[in-house]
Protein backbone atom coordinates (compact mmCIF):
# COMPACT_ATOMS: atom_id res chain seq x y z
CA UNK A 1 0.00 0.00 0.00
CA UNK A 2 1.18 3.58 -1.00
CA UNK A 3 1.83 5.74 2.31
CA UNK A 4 1.61 9.37 1.77
CA UNK A 5 2.23 12.20 4.05
CA UNK A 6 0.25 15.43 4.76
CA UNK A 7 -0.03 17.98 7.40
CA UNK A 8 -3.70 18.01 7.10
CA UNK A 9 -6.27 15.49 5.31
CA UNK A 10 -9.27 16.50 3.93
CA UNK A 11 -12.13 13.98 3.56
CA UNK A 12 -14.99 15.86 1.10
CA UNK A 13 -15.02 17.99 -1.57
CA UNK A 14 -18.53 19.90 -0.81
CA UNK A 15 -18.04 23.43 0.20
CA UNK A 16 -16.94 22.46 3.31
CA UNK A 17 -13.66 20.23 2.21
CA UNK A 18 -12.99 22.79 -1.02
CA UNK A 19 -12.90 25.45 0.94
CA UNK A 20 -10.88 24.42 4.08
CA UNK A 21 -8.14 23.25 1.36
CA UNK A 22 -8.34 26.87 -0.21
CA UNK A 23 -7.98 28.71 3.14
CA UNK A 24 -4.85 26.36 4.53
CA UNK A 25 -3.45 27.07 0.82
CA UNK A 26 -3.83 31.04 1.14
CA UNK A 27 -2.14 30.96 4.51
CA UNK A 28 0.63 28.07 3.09
CA UNK A 29 -0.59 24.84 4.47
CA UNK A 30 -1.05 22.20 1.69
CA UNK A 31 -3.82 19.58 2.18
CA UNK A 32 -4.45 16.52 0.61
CA UNK A 33 -8.65 16.34 -0.20
CA UNK A 34 -10.04 13.18 -0.81
CA UNK A 35 -13.75 12.87 -2.43
CA UNK A 36 -15.83 9.82 -2.80
CA UNK A 37 -17.77 11.16 -6.19
CA UNK A 38 -16.14 11.94 -9.22
CA UNK A 39 -16.02 15.92 -9.93
CA UNK A 40 -18.83 16.36 -12.53
CA UNK A 41 -21.18 14.48 -10.22
CA UNK A 42 -20.09 16.91 -7.02
CA UNK A 43 -20.51 19.91 -9.43
CA UNK A 44 -24.30 18.68 -10.67
CA UNK A 45 -25.63 18.36 -7.41
CA UNK A 46 -27.92 20.71 -6.78
CA UNK A 47 -28.79 21.94 -2.90
CA UNK A 48 -28.27 25.46 -1.41
CA UNK A 49 -29.26 28.98 -3.01
CA UNK A 50 -29.03 31.24 -0.11
CA UNK A 51 -25.23 32.63 0.33
CA UNK A 52 -25.58 34.88 3.77
CA UNK A 53 -24.29 37.75 4.31
CA UNK A 54 -21.42 36.77 6.32
CA UNK A 55 -20.43 33.81 4.32
CA UNK A 56 -20.17 35.63 1.40
CA UNK A 57 -17.84 38.02 2.49
CA UNK A 58 -15.75 35.14 3.98
CA UNK A 59 -15.86 33.95 0.27
CA UNK A 60 -14.80 37.42 -1.33
CA UNK A 61 -12.20 37.79 1.44
CA UNK A 62 -10.54 33.88 0.25
CA UNK A 63 -10.55 35.56 -3.47
CA UNK A 64 -13.55 33.03 -4.43
CA UNK A 65 -16.56 35.79 -4.93
CA UNK A 66 -15.48 36.94 -7.97
CA UNK A 67 -18.33 35.24 -10.10
CA UNK A 68 -20.79 34.98 -7.22
CA UNK A 69 -20.52 38.94 -7.02
CA UNK A 70 -20.77 39.16 -11.06
CA UNK A 71 -23.94 36.36 -11.96
CA UNK A 72 -25.42 36.15 -8.09
CA UNK A 73 -28.30 37.67 -7.20
CA UNK A 74 -28.60 40.41 -4.55
CA UNK A 75 -32.14 40.28 -2.17
CA UNK A 76 -32.42 42.46 0.58
CA UNK A 77 -36.13 41.41 1.29
CA UNK A 78 -38.21 38.17 1.36
CA UNK A 79 -41.86 37.55 1.55
CA UNK A 80 -44.10 35.82 4.05
CA UNK A 81 -47.41 34.86 2.19
CA UNK A 82 -50.32 33.54 4.59
CA UNK A 83 -53.85 33.47 4.61
CA UNK A 84 -53.73 34.58 1.19
CA UNK A 85 -51.37 38.01 1.69
CA UNK A 86 -48.05 38.40 1.12
CA UNK A 87 -45.95 40.23 3.48
CA UNK A 88 -42.55 41.76 2.55
CA UNK A 89 -39.89 41.45 5.06
CA UNK A 90 -37.23 44.45 4.15
CA UNK A 91 -34.21 42.75 5.14
CA UNK A 92 -31.32 45.29 4.15
CA UNK A 93 -33.52 48.23 5.42
CA UNK A 94 -33.55 46.28 8.81
CA UNK A 95 -30.21 45.25 9.19
CA UNK A 96 -28.12 47.16 6.25
CA UNK A 97 -26.98 43.55 4.92
CA UNK A 98 -28.25 41.28 2.41
CA UNK A 99 -27.93 37.50 0.69
CA UNK A 100 -27.10 36.31 -2.61
CA UNK A 101 -28.81 34.19 -4.07
CA UNK A 102 -26.17 32.06 -6.24
CA UNK A 103 -26.52 27.77 -6.36
CA UNK A 104 -23.86 25.94 -4.23
CA UNK A 105 -22.89 23.57 -7.17
CA UNK A 106 -21.83 27.19 -8.48
CA UNK A 107 -19.84 27.88 -5.65
CA UNK A 108 -18.29 24.02 -5.56
CA UNK A 109 -17.14 24.74 -9.04
CA UNK A 110 -15.47 27.96 -8.48
CA UNK A 111 -13.74 26.50 -5.64
CA UNK A 112 -12.75 23.32 -7.66
CA UNK A 113 -11.65 25.39 -10.54
CA UNK A 114 -9.71 27.40 -8.24
CA UNK A 115 -7.51 24.24 -6.29
CA UNK A 116 -6.68 22.79 -9.36
CA UNK A 117 -5.69 25.77 -11.33
CA UNK A 118 -3.31 26.66 -8.01
CA UNK A 119 -2.46 23.08 -8.05
CA UNK A 120 -4.38 21.43 -4.91
CA UNK A 121 -4.22 18.12 -4.45
CA UNK A 122 -8.10 17.37 -4.40
CA UNK A 123 -8.71 13.83 -5.30
CA UNK A 124 -12.26 12.91 -6.80
CA UNK A 125 -13.83 9.76 -7.35
CA UNK A 126 -11.77 8.08 -4.87
CA UNK A 127 -14.95 6.21 -3.67
CA UNK A 128 -15.74 6.47 0.56
CA UNK A 129 -12.64 7.18 2.82
CA UNK A 130 -11.97 5.41 5.78
CA UNK A 131 -10.59 7.18 9.06
CA UNK A 132 -8.06 5.90 11.81
CA UNK A 133 -5.87 6.16 14.71
CA UNK A 134 -7.62 9.69 15.73
CA UNK A 135 -6.36 9.47 19.07
CA UNK A 136 -3.08 8.88 18.41
CA UNK A 137 -0.36 11.42 16.81
CA UNK A 138 -0.36 9.59 13.30
CA UNK A 139 -3.89 9.65 12.39
CA UNK A 140 -4.37 8.35 8.70
CA UNK A 141 -6.78 7.98 5.66
CA UNK A 142 -7.56 5.40 3.36
CA UNK A 143 -9.28 4.70 0.19
CA UNK A 144 -9.12 2.25 -2.40
CA UNK A 145 -9.22 3.27 -6.15
CA UNK A 146 -9.08 0.25 -8.78
CA UNK A 147 -8.43 -2.34 -6.44
CA UNK A 148 -5.38 0.03 -5.47
CA UNK A 149 -5.20 0.63 -1.69
CA UNK A 150 -3.65 4.29 -0.82
CA UNK A 151 -3.11 5.46 2.96
CA UNK A 152 -2.46 8.72 3.81
CA UNK A 153 -1.06 9.77 6.99
CA UNK A 154 -1.23 13.17 8.25
CA UNK A 155 -1.33 15.35 11.51
CA UNK A 156 -4.77 16.04 11.32
CA UNK A 157 -7.74 14.58 9.80
CA UNK A 158 -10.93 16.95 8.47
CA UNK A 159 -14.20 14.87 8.15
CA UNK A 160 -16.38 17.75 5.73
CA UNK A 161 -18.12 14.24 4.42
CA UNK A 162 -21.65 15.56 5.38
CA UNK A 163 -24.14 13.57 6.98
CA UNK A 164 -23.58 10.22 5.90
CA UNK A 165 -19.21 10.27 6.07
CA UNK A 166 -16.68 8.58 7.81
CA UNK A 167 -16.40 11.71 10.43
CA UNK A 168 -19.92 11.03 11.95
CA UNK A 169 -18.78 7.25 13.06
CA UNK A 170 -15.37 7.94 13.84
CA UNK A 171 -16.19 10.01 16.67
CA UNK A 172 -17.44 6.63 18.06
CA UNK A 173 -18.49 6.97 21.97
CA UNK A 174 -17.18 10.55 22.55
CA UNK A 175 -20.06 11.62 20.23
CA UNK A 176 -23.45 12.85 22.23
CA UNK A 177 -25.93 13.28 19.20
CA UNK A 178 -29.39 15.78 19.79
CA UNK A 179 -31.41 15.21 16.41
CA UNK A 180 -35.40 15.77 15.44
CA UNK A 181 -36.44 14.13 12.47
CA UNK A 182 -39.55 15.78 10.73
CA UNK A 183 -42.41 13.73 9.20
CA UNK A 184 -41.93 15.88 5.59
CA UNK A 185 -39.65 16.78 3.08
CA UNK A 186 -39.22 19.16 0.44
CA UNK A 187 -39.74 18.12 -3.14
CA UNK A 188 -37.23 20.88 -4.81
CA UNK A 189 -37.45 21.79 -8.60
CA UNK A 190 -35.67 23.42 -11.07
CA UNK A 191 -37.10 24.86 -14.31
CA UNK A 192 -36.60 26.68 -17.23
CA UNK A 193 -38.53 29.55 -16.15
CA UNK A 194 -38.48 33.22 -15.84
CA UNK A 195 -38.95 33.84 -12.01
CA UNK A 196 -42.70 35.44 -11.28
CA UNK A 197 -40.99 37.19 -8.08
CA UNK A 198 -37.74 39.42 -7.93
CA UNK A 199 -37.96 38.00 -3.84
CA UNK A 200 -37.94 34.59 -2.28
CA UNK A 201 -41.72 33.81 -0.91
CA UNK A 202 -41.78 31.84 2.07
CA UNK A 203 -45.57 30.39 1.59
CA UNK A 204 -47.69 29.05 4.81
CA UNK A 205 -50.90 27.27 3.62
CA UNK A 206 -53.14 24.63 5.17
CA UNK A 207 -52.39 22.62 2.28
CA UNK A 208 -48.67 22.55 3.29
CA UNK A 209 -45.37 24.73 2.75
CA UNK A 210 -44.15 25.71 -0.12
CA UNK A 211 -40.96 28.02 -1.32
CA UNK A 212 -40.61 30.25 -4.55
CA UNK A 213 -36.70 30.70 -5.16
CA UNK A 214 -34.50 30.97 -8.27
CA UNK A 215 -30.80 30.53 -9.44
CA UNK A 216 -31.07 33.03 -12.46
CA UNK A 217 -33.33 35.23 -14.46
CA UNK A 218 -34.54 32.23 -16.13
CA UNK A 219 -34.20 29.61 -14.28
CA UNK A 220 -36.92 28.94 -11.22
CA UNK A 221 -36.14 26.96 -8.42
CA UNK A 222 -39.35 25.87 -6.30
CA UNK A 223 -40.15 23.57 -3.43
CA UNK A 224 -42.89 21.55 -1.84
CA UNK A 225 -43.86 20.35 1.52
CA UNK A 226 -44.71 16.83 0.64
CA UNK A 227 -44.98 13.50 3.42
CA UNK A 228 -41.71 12.07 3.76
CA UNK A 229 -43.48 8.70 2.36
CA UNK A 230 -43.65 9.86 -0.98
CA UNK A 231 -41.94 8.83 -3.57
CA UNK A 232 -40.76 11.49 -6.83
CA UNK A 233 -43.54 9.23 -9.17
CA UNK A 234 -46.03 10.63 -7.11
CA UNK A 235 -45.76 13.93 -8.20
CA UNK A 236 -46.42 14.59 -12.22
CA UNK A 237 -45.49 17.44 -13.70
CA UNK A 238 -48.74 19.06 -13.99
CA UNK A 239 -49.31 17.54 -10.67
CA UNK A 240 -46.46 20.13 -9.12
CA UNK A 241 -47.61 22.95 -10.97
CA UNK A 242 -51.59 22.55 -9.74
CA UNK A 243 -50.11 22.48 -5.94
CA UNK A 244 -47.91 25.41 -6.52
CA UNK A 245 -50.68 27.72 -7.67
CA UNK A 246 -52.65 26.33 -4.93
CA UNK A 247 -50.35 27.34 -1.72
CA UNK A 248 -48.96 30.50 -3.48
CA UNK A 249 -52.39 31.46 -3.06
CA UNK A 250 -53.74 35.56 -3.38
CA UNK A 251 -56.86 36.56 -1.96
CA UNK A 252 -58.31 33.47 -2.53
CA UNK A 253 -57.77 32.94 -6.09
CA UNK A 254 -54.78 30.19 -7.09
CA UNK A 255 -51.29 32.23 -7.93
CA UNK A 256 -49.40 30.72 -11.01
CA UNK A 257 -45.80 30.33 -10.88
CA UNK A 258 -44.27 31.23 -14.30
CA UNK A 259 -44.53 27.18 -15.93
CA UNK A 260 -41.71 26.07 -17.65
CA UNK A 261 -39.91 22.95 -18.66
CA UNK A 262 -38.79 21.28 -15.38
CA UNK A 263 -35.31 19.91 -15.80
CA UNK A 264 -33.97 18.36 -12.17
CA UNK A 265 -36.63 17.50 -9.54
CA UNK A 266 -35.28 15.66 -5.53
CA UNK A 267 -36.57 14.98 -2.25
CA UNK A 268 -35.11 16.25 0.64
CA UNK A 269 -36.21 14.80 4.26
CA UNK A 270 -35.95 17.62 6.99
CA UNK A 271 -34.06 17.02 10.07
CA UNK A 272 -32.07 18.58 12.60
CA UNK A 273 -29.34 16.93 13.98
CA UNK A 274 -25.99 18.04 16.11
CA UNK A 275 -22.97 15.90 17.29
CA UNK A 276 -21.05 17.08 20.00
CA UNK A 277 -18.22 17.44 20.37
CA UNK A 278 -16.61 18.35 16.96
CA UNK A 279 -13.27 17.17 17.84
CA UNK A 280 -11.54 14.21 18.92
CA UNK A 281 -7.94 13.77 19.15
CA UNK A 282 -6.78 14.64 15.87
CA UNK A 283 -10.12 14.05 13.76
CA UNK A 284 -12.42 17.93 13.58
CA UNK A 285 -15.82 17.62 11.83
CA UNK A 286 -17.14 20.77 9.90
CA UNK A 287 -20.38 21.11 7.89
CA UNK A 288 -22.94 18.92 7.49
CA UNK A 289 -20.56 16.00 9.01
CA UNK A 290 -21.26 17.75 12.16
CA UNK A 291 -24.79 18.99 11.76
CA UNK A 292 -28.10 19.49 9.78
CA UNK A 293 -30.70 22.15 9.84
CA UNK A 294 -33.97 21.85 7.70
CA UNK A 295 -33.16 23.97 4.76
CA UNK A 296 -36.12 26.38 5.62
CA UNK A 297 -33.83 28.87 7.44
CA UNK A 298 -30.62 28.72 4.48
CA UNK A 299 -27.95 27.83 7.10
CA UNK A 300 -26.72 24.59 6.04
CA UNK A 301 -23.96 25.86 3.51
CA UNK A 302 -23.99 28.66 5.20
CA UNK A 303 -22.73 27.43 8.46
CA UNK A 304 -20.19 24.84 6.74
CA UNK A 305 -18.46 28.14 5.10
CA UNK A 306 -18.21 29.58 8.88
CA UNK A 307 -17.00 26.16 10.57
CA UNK A 308 -14.26 25.76 8.06
CA UNK A 309 -13.13 29.28 8.56
CA UNK A 310 -12.84 29.16 12.36
CA UNK A 311 -10.88 25.46 11.61
CA UNK A 312 -8.55 27.25 8.88
CA UNK A 313 -7.44 29.62 11.49
CA UNK A 314 -6.80 27.24 14.36
CA UNK A 315 -5.20 24.64 12.68
CA UNK A 316 -2.66 27.19 10.79
CA UNK A 317 -2.15 28.42 14.35
CA UNK A 318 -1.45 25.10 15.22
CA UNK A 319 0.65 23.99 12.05
CA UNK A 320 2.76 27.16 12.09
CA UNK A 321 3.71 27.88 15.74
CA UNK A 322 2.44 25.41 17.64
CA UNK A 323 -0.58 27.57 19.41
CA UNK A 324 -3.26 24.80 21.11
CA UNK A 325 -5.53 27.49 21.90
CA UNK A 326 -7.70 28.00 18.77
CA UNK A 327 -7.92 23.95 18.29
CA UNK A 328 -8.93 23.57 21.87
CA UNK A 329 -12.16 25.74 21.38
CA UNK A 330 -12.81 25.08 17.96
CA UNK A 331 -16.01 23.12 19.42
CA UNK A 332 -17.51 25.64 21.40
CA UNK A 333 -16.99 28.42 19.15
CA UNK A 334 -18.71 26.47 15.94
CA UNK A 335 -20.84 25.20 18.10
CA UNK A 336 -22.55 28.77 19.48
CA UNK A 337 -23.36 29.57 16.01
CA UNK A 338 -24.32 26.09 15.11
CA UNK A 339 -27.11 26.25 17.86
CA UNK A 340 -28.23 29.69 16.73
CA UNK A 341 -28.80 28.04 13.91
CA UNK A 342 -30.34 25.21 15.07
CA UNK A 343 -32.47 27.39 16.81
CA UNK A 344 -33.23 29.92 13.63
CA UNK A 345 -33.83 27.06 11.33
CA UNK A 346 -36.56 25.37 13.90
CA UNK A 347 -38.51 28.53 14.39
CA UNK A 348 -38.66 29.07 10.85
CA UNK A 349 -39.67 25.65 9.97
CA UNK A 350 -42.29 25.09 12.63
CA UNK A 351 -43.77 28.69 11.95
CA UNK A 352 -44.59 27.92 8.28
CA UNK A 353 -45.16 24.24 7.49
CA UNK A 354 -48.45 22.03 7.78
CA UNK A 355 -48.08 19.25 10.98
CA UNK A 356 -50.28 16.34 10.45
CA UNK A 357 -51.44 16.29 13.74
CA UNK A 358 -52.11 20.07 14.14
CA UNK A 359 -55.33 21.05 15.96
CA UNK A 360 -57.08 24.33 14.86
CA UNK A 361 -55.89 25.97 18.22
CA UNK A 362 -52.26 25.03 16.46
CA UNK A 363 -53.00 26.91 13.20
CA UNK A 364 -54.39 29.59 14.66
CA UNK A 365 -51.55 30.20 16.69
CA UNK A 366 -49.18 29.44 14.04
CA UNK A 367 -51.11 32.55 12.09
CA UNK A 368 -51.31 34.61 14.83
CA UNK A 369 -46.85 34.21 15.14
CA UNK A 370 -46.72 35.05 11.48
CA UNK A 371 -48.80 38.41 12.05
CA UNK A 372 -46.31 39.27 14.64
CA UNK A 373 -43.60 39.23 13.04
CA UNK A 374 -44.72 40.91 9.84
CA UNK A 375 -46.72 43.17 11.96
CA UNK A 376 -43.66 44.43 14.83
CA UNK A 377 -40.56 45.74 13.84
CA UNK A 378 -38.47 43.86 16.50
CA UNK A 379 -39.59 40.74 15.37
CA UNK A 380 -39.35 41.11 11.69
CA UNK A 381 -35.58 42.40 12.48
CA UNK A 382 -34.72 39.25 14.51
CA UNK A 383 -35.91 37.24 11.68
CA UNK A 384 -34.20 39.38 9.14
CA UNK A 385 -31.16 39.50 11.22
CA UNK A 386 -30.36 35.65 11.38
CA UNK A 387 -31.95 35.03 8.14
CA UNK A 388 -29.12 37.61 6.45
CA UNK A 389 -26.47 36.49 8.96
P1 LIG B 1 -21.68 18.14 1.52
O1 LIG B 1 -22.07 19.20 0.56
O2 LIG B 1 -22.68 17.08 1.85
O3 LIG B 1 -20.34 17.46 0.99
C1 LIG B 1 -19.85 16.26 1.53
C2 LIG B 1 -19.00 15.58 0.49
O4 LIG B 1 -18.35 14.45 1.09
C3 LIG B 1 -19.79 15.03 -0.67
O5 LIG B 1 -19.22 15.47 -1.88
C4 LIG B 1 -19.69 13.51 -0.53
O6 LIG B 1 -19.71 12.84 -1.77
C5 LIG B 1 -18.36 13.36 0.18
N1 LIG B 1 -18.22 12.14 0.98
C6 LIG B 1 -19.14 11.50 1.74
N2 LIG B 1 -18.60 10.46 2.37
C7 LIG B 1 -17.29 10.41 2.01
C8 LIG B 1 -16.21 9.57 2.36
N3 LIG B 1 -16.35 8.55 3.24
N4 LIG B 1 -15.00 9.80 1.80
C9 LIG B 1 -14.83 10.84 0.93
N5 LIG B 1 -15.81 11.67 0.58
C10 LIG B 1 -17.04 11.48 1.12
N6 LIG B 1 -27.80 25.58 2.95
C11 LIG B 1 -27.72 26.94 2.92
O7 LIG B 1 -26.81 27.49 3.53
N7 LIG B 1 -28.58 27.70 2.18
C12 LIG B 1 -29.60 27.13 1.48
O8 LIG B 1 -30.33 27.83 0.79
C13 LIG B 1 -29.76 25.70 1.54
N8 LIG B 1 -30.73 25.08 0.85
C14 LIG B 1 -30.78 23.71 0.84
C15 LIG B 1 -31.80 23.09 0.12
C16 LIG B 1 -31.89 21.72 0.10
C17 LIG B 1 -33.01 21.06 -0.64
C18 LIG B 1 -30.92 20.92 0.78
C19 LIG B 1 -30.99 19.42 0.74
C20 LIG B 1 -29.90 21.53 1.49
C21 LIG B 1 -29.83 22.93 1.54
N9 LIG B 1 -28.83 23.58 2.27
C22 LIG B 1 -28.78 24.94 2.29
C23 LIG B 1 -27.84 22.79 3.02
C24 LIG B 1 -26.53 22.59 2.26
O9 LIG B 1 -26.76 22.05 0.99
C25 LIG B 1 -25.58 21.70 3.07
O10 LIG B 1 -25.54 22.14 4.40
C26 LIG B 1 -24.16 21.70 2.47
O11 LIG B 1 -24.11 20.86 1.35
C27 LIG B 1 -23.10 21.24 3.49
O12 LIG B 1 -21.85 21.22 2.88
P2 LIG B 1 -20.72 20.21 3.31
O13 LIG B 1 -19.53 20.55 2.50
O14 LIG B 1 -20.62 20.17 4.78
O15 LIG B 1 -21.27 18.76 2.93
C1 LIG C 1 -32.91 27.58 -2.60
O1 LIG C 1 -32.94 28.52 -3.40
O2 LIG C 1 -32.55 26.44 -2.95
C2 LIG C 1 -33.35 27.78 -1.19
C3 LIG C 1 -33.71 29.04 -0.79
C4 LIG C 1 -34.13 29.24 0.53
C5 LIG C 1 -34.15 28.18 1.41
C6 LIG C 1 -33.75 26.92 1.00
C7 LIG C 1 -33.34 26.72 -0.30
O3 LIG C 1 -34.58 28.38 2.69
Amino acid sequence: MATERTPVAILGAGPAGLLLSHLLHLNGIESILVEARDREYVQARVRAGVVEHGAADILRQAGVGERMDREGLRHGGIELRFDGAGHRIAMSDLTGRHITVYGQQEIVHDLAERRIADGGDVRFACGPAAIHGVDSAEPSVTYAVDGVEHRIVADFVVACDGAHGAGRPAMGESLTTFEKVYPFAWLGILAHAAPRVDELVYANHERGFALYSMRSPSVTRLYLQVPSTDRLEDWSDERIWDELAVRFSLDGEPWEPTRGEIFERSLAPLRSYVGEPMQRGRLFLAGDAAHTVPPTGAKGMNLAIRDVDLLARALTEQIRSGAEEGLRTYTDRALRAVWRAEYFSWWMTTMLHRFDDDSGFDRRVQTAQLRSVVGSEAHATALSENYVG
